[in-house]
């Protein structure tokens, strides 16, 4: 078998009518019975070449010109490749009395050939003699050294009456030979010879003798007792396109003489293998009816709806992956296992998933790439080598904001969240946005976190890490439970405050700022805002260093910072940012804390100008003091606070106390309290938890304020 049939055996898929409709002559009885009768073979007249009629009687399909009395019923008719006959034949048969003469027979010769069309296949039948004492053979062909040129038969002996057995034909009760080509009738002699007579035989006394198709018998010992009368056996006939007087043509001289009977396209005349005369048959590749005139198509070779695939000795047929067909591929046409629609839904549903994958994919390398664009561009690769900063991913931040669902509130460049880190302590911070940084900015960013991890000072907000991921870093402080010094003074948070207590707020404070100006920093900000106290009250300086970075951009600092009351307006002119311009902002802190003002109050009041004018003229601060402590007592601390207050709020730079004196003076009058508090009550030192610095020692500064 070949693949390059594959091609014609495909196309042939497509087209639907089948073989035998072609091979039929139009306008004719197709069939009978259910035989199909293809051309030359035909019903009535005009529909079969001469020599080939098939009789119809009763819906059985039977050969005509056989004699009268002997129908020979038809099995089946075939055109190509083997030009053939299959009939039913009844078999010859003789019966004997005990005395050994014939008292009933069957020896009809069937005479298929007045026309000369048939011989009885010698490939295909063979001959079978049944009996207990015979000997049958048959003869045909012309007239050789004897009457015929054939003889052939054989004998069958039974020594009694069990000797024959089931499925053994080799000469007891059964025998059979091959035939000869040629024979052209089923005539059957059963010898006379007395050696072969059946007197006084008991068992086996009638003989029959058959031409079957090859394998289609196997010899039963019950077959020598078989009602002869209803038995018929099945024979292959061969025809040819010949004739009965001896002038039948052969392929060499056929084809030029009138009356050639190959007239379809793609047939080729044939001799014939078993008497004289020729067939027709399609070339190589076609099939179809060659002695019709029409054109013969492309063999079907090889049926098969699907994939053909060759094997050993045959072929596989298969439908298509997603087909089907209603039993083999073989016969019938493969269809889609799905719908059209289902098909359809699949593909775009697909379709979609690929889309959506890939989509997914192209954001996930995007968002990877845009974290690390942005660590770059945050100084990412400068600040992780920076010992005791801890850098977070944007996923370890999200971890830690708890996706930022606890927010604090704004800090300068946005909101400001509290987390917790995954540290054993399960440290609170807090997490606020910075400002952009460009190009331009990396340096100062950079050296602005590295200041603020420097600053280790309990006063002095904690820097404790950052994260770059993102295209504004972030950075984790320490987190300030009690809110800033704004909140506990004038916001949400207001509470109540002892002289005692404002003046710790105020001396860790000083302390703070004295240590950043001792590291020659200063912050450039300082206000109650950036003050931030823990849960033990204790002050946190924040938000340091940031106008730094503000005057980079003119515009966002005036914007955010615009807050001028508490800017030095030395500062504010020159534009030189000294230490001396925090001790003027934290002067007006001072203020707050004994007045629990705001800066600007009322409709028109401003508390620097409004101290001033009362020192100016009352040379006391007590009507501005907070009525909540002017009770308590503390009147002289108030005044001498407000004093060093109004010493830091000087307009001469030179004439202000510098941040250390400040926090020195705050301790005196600190210490005075305690004495005070001693010599009034026996409980001596007054909790003092809350005093956040260790004592220093304390210098006399009291000048300073008298000046
Ligand atoms: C056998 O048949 C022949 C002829 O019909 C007859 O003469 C003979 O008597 C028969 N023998 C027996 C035993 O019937
Ligand atoms: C029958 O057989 C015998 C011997 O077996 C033989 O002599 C005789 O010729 C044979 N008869 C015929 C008619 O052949
Ligand atoms: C043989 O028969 C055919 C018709 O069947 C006829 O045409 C042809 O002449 C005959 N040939 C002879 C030699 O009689
Ligand atoms: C007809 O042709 C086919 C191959 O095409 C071949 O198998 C077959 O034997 C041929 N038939 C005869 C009668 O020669």
């Amino acid at each position: 078998m070949s693949t390059t049939l594959l091609l014609p055996v495909l196309l042939l898929a497509a087209m639907v009518a089948s073989a035998e409709s072609l091979t039929l002559k139009p306008g004719c009885r197709p069939s009978c019975g259910g035989v199909e009768i293809p051309y030359p073979f035909g019903i009535g007249q005009g529909c079969f070449r001469p020599g080939f009629e098939i009789l119809c009687d009763n819906n059985m399909a039977a050969l005509g010109n056989t004699g009268q009395a002997i129908e020979v019923f038809v099995l089946s008719l075939s055109v190509t490749p083997r030009p053939e006959a299959r009939v039913m034949v009844p078999v010859t048969w003789q019966c004997y009395n005990t005395s050994g003469d014939p008292i009933d027979w069957y020896i009809r010769t069937v005479d298929y050939n007045p026309a000369g069309v048939y011989r009885i296949s010698n490939t295909r039948n063979e001959l079978y003699v049944l009996g207990c004492n015979t000997f049958v053979y048959t003869n045909g062909g012309p007239r050789g050294r004897s009457t015929y040129s054939y003889y052939t038969g054989c004998a069958a002996y039974c020594d009694n009456a069990q000797s024959a057995k089931d499925g053994d034909c080799t000469g007891v009760g059964c025998c059979h030979v091959d035939i000869p080509p040629g024979l052209s009738d089923n005539k059957m002699r059963f010898t006379e010879d007395p050696n072969w007579s059946h007197s006084g035989m008991e068992f086996g006394l009638c003989d029959y003798a058959f031409i079957v198709e090859k394998g289609s018998y196997t010899f039963r010992a019950a077959d020598l007792g078989m009602d002869g009368r209803r038995t018929s056996k099945p024979l292959r006939l061969d025809w040819a396109i010949r004739d009965s007087n001896g002038s039948s043509l052969a392929c060499a001289e056929a084809p030029t003489m009138p009356g050639y009977t190959c007239v379809s396209e793609h047939s080729e005349c044939v001799d014939s293998t078993n008497g004289p005369g020729y067939v027709c048959n399609c070339t190589q590749g076609y099939e179809g009816n060659p002695y019709q005139r029409m054109r013969a198509r492309p063999r079907k070779e090889f049926p098969c709806n699907g994939i053909c695939q060759d094997i050993e000795g045959s072929y596989n047929c298969k439908c298509r992956p997603g087909y089907e067909s209603n039993g083999s591929p073989k016969e019938n046409p493969c269809t889609p296992k799905f719908p059209l629609p289902a098909k359809i839904a699949i593909g775009i549903g697909l379709c979609v998933f690929f889309l959506v994958v890939g989509l997914l994919l192209a954001f996930i390398v995007h968002q990877k790439r845009k974290l690390a664009v942005h660590f770059e561009m945050n100084g990412g690769n400068i600040l992780k080598k920076v010992i005791g900063l801890a850098i977070f991913t944007h996923k370890d931040l999200k971890k830690i904001t708890n996706n930022n669902s606890d927010r604090l509130g704004n800090g300068y460049f946005g909101e400001v969240y509290k987390g917790t880190l995954f540290d054993e302590a399960r440290t609170i911070v807090a997490v606020k946005s910075f400002i952009k940084v460009d190009k331009e900015r990396i340096q100062e960013f950079t050296e602005e976190v590295m200041i603020q991890l420097r600053m280790a000072h309990p006063n002095v907000l904690k820097l404790m890490g950052c994260c770059l991921q993102l295209h504004i870093p972030m950075l984790v402080y320490e987190f300030a439970a009690k809110g800033s010094l704004r909140d506990i003074l004038h916001g949400k948070k207001q509470q109540k405050l002892t002289t005692k207590l404002r003046l710790d707020i105020a001396i860790g404070s000083a302390h703070g700022l004295s240590y950043m100006h001792s590291e020659d920093i200063r912050h450039g900000d300082v206000k109650p805002d950036n003050i931030l106290l823990n849960d033990n009250l204790i002050p946190k300086i924040s938000d340091f260093g940031l106008s730094k970075l503000l005057n980079l951009g003119e515009k966002i600092a005036k914007k955010v910072i615009g807050c001028d009351s508490y800017m030095d307006p030395v500062f504010k002119n020159t534009g030189l940012l000294t230490p001396k311009s925090d001790v003027y902002s934290f002067g007006v802190v001072l203020l707050e804390l004994i007045s629990r003002k705001q800066i600007v109050y009322g409709p028109n009041g401003s508390l620097i100008i409004e101290f001033r004018h009362i020192y100016e003229t009352e040379k006391s601060g007590r009507s501005m003091f907070d009525k909540e402590i002017v009770a308590q007592d503390d009147i002289l601390i108030l005044e001498e606070i407000g004093k060093l207050a109004m010493a830091c709020l000087k307009e001469h730079q030179d004439s202000r106390p510098g941040m250390i004196e400040v926090a020195e003076q705050l301790m005196k009058l600190r210490k005075k309290t305690l004495d005070d508090a001693s010599n009034n009550t026996e409980m001596g030192a007054t909790a003092d938890a809350t005093l956040s610095v260790p004592p220093s020692p304390i210098s006399d500064t009291t000048r300073l304020i008298h000046s």
